[in-house]
């Protein structure tokens, strides 16, 4: 997939203009923000082109690496769409603005198409950060199913800062994973969360030096793929489900995905 549309525009710009990049090696994608220059901020266009990655993922695939470019995994959102020109062929805040509102949340919803295919139960993700993760840049990691920091690894929700609030998916798993006065506290002050910390409230998995991350994530990945496809995704969608389940539905979908294991190891002996 070498090109996007987006915004419902039959124009299509293709990913370098986007400013990604997209490989995918067997089993592994590998989806990397590569607009160093710019801290890899994101545009309306990004998030198209992550919707359309996702929608045309190869069946084979089931590890998506999520990585930044340069000294920042991403400053967030352009901030240009703030300024009245907004990004080119995009518009800008003001032009959504004046949108009927179902129209500007259905704007919002086709951004968000573009974070949401990253926790389907068939892949697992995995964001590989190092320097800035800035609003829709944390927004993006925690999309990801891991997350990989490098110990220079800055984290921070912006949005309230700037009037906004977060809305490309990041308030679920950041309430999930911190509790929700943890994340009342990081969101409403915007304040920078480091690496160090993020590992310890449950932000990151891991925290390596930033010359080793790629190999770090390499190793997770590898580890990832050493369980077999159909186990792992069963036991994602079973552990994905349990916090909106009480015990007995837990154990009843537990026993639901095991019959249905054991049914395929064991079918002919
Ligand atoms: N949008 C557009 N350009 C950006 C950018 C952004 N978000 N962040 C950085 N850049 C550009 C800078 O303008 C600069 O460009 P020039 O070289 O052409 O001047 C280049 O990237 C390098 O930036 P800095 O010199 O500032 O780099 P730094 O390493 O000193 O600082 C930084 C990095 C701390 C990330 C700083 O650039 C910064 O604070 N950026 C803005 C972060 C921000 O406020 N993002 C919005 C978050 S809210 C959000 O994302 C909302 C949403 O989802 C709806």
């Amino acid at each position: 997939m070498a090109e996007v549309a987006f915004g419902g525009s039959a124009e299509k710009i293709s990913l370098e203009e986007v400013g990604l990049r997209y490989e995918v090696d067997g089993e592994i994608a590998t989806i990397t923000l590569d607009r160093p220059d710019k801290r890899n901020a994101q545009t309306f266009a990004t998030w198209s082109a992550l919707a359309q990655i996702g929608d045309n993922l190869p069946q084979q695939v089931r590890v998506v690496v999520v990585r930044g470019e340069g000294p920042s995994f991403s400053a967030g959102i352009d901030l240009r769409m703030f300024t009245p020109e907004g990004v080119p062929g995009q518009g800008s805040f003001a032009s959504s603005a004046k949108l009927d509102s179902s129209a500007f949340e259905q704007r919002i919803a086709q951004a968000q198409q573009g974070f949401l295919w990253l926790r389907r139960p068939d892949i697992v993700s995995v964001a590989a950060v190092q320097g800035h993760a800035i609003g829709a840049g944390f927004q993006l990691a925690l999309a990801c199913d891991l997350r990989v920091l490098a110990d220079d690894a800055q984290l921070c929700m912006k949005e309230p800062a700037l009037g906004l609030v977060p809305d490309l998916t990041g308030t679920k798993p950041l309430v999930d994973l911190v509790g929700l006065s943890r994340a009342v506290e990081i969101c409403l002050t915007a304040r920078t969360v480091g690496a160090q910390e993020a590992a310890r409230i449950g932000l990151a998995e891991l925290v390596v030096a930033p010359e080793d991350l790629a190999g770090a994530v390499r190793d997770l990945t590898a580890a990832l793929l050493a369980t077999g496809r159909d186990a792992a995704t069963a036991t994602k969608r079973l552990l994905q489900g349990a916090s909106g389940r009480t015990l007995e539905e837990q154990c009843a979908a537990e026993r639901q995905e095991q019959v249905v294991r054991i049914k395929a190891l064991f079918a002919g002996s």
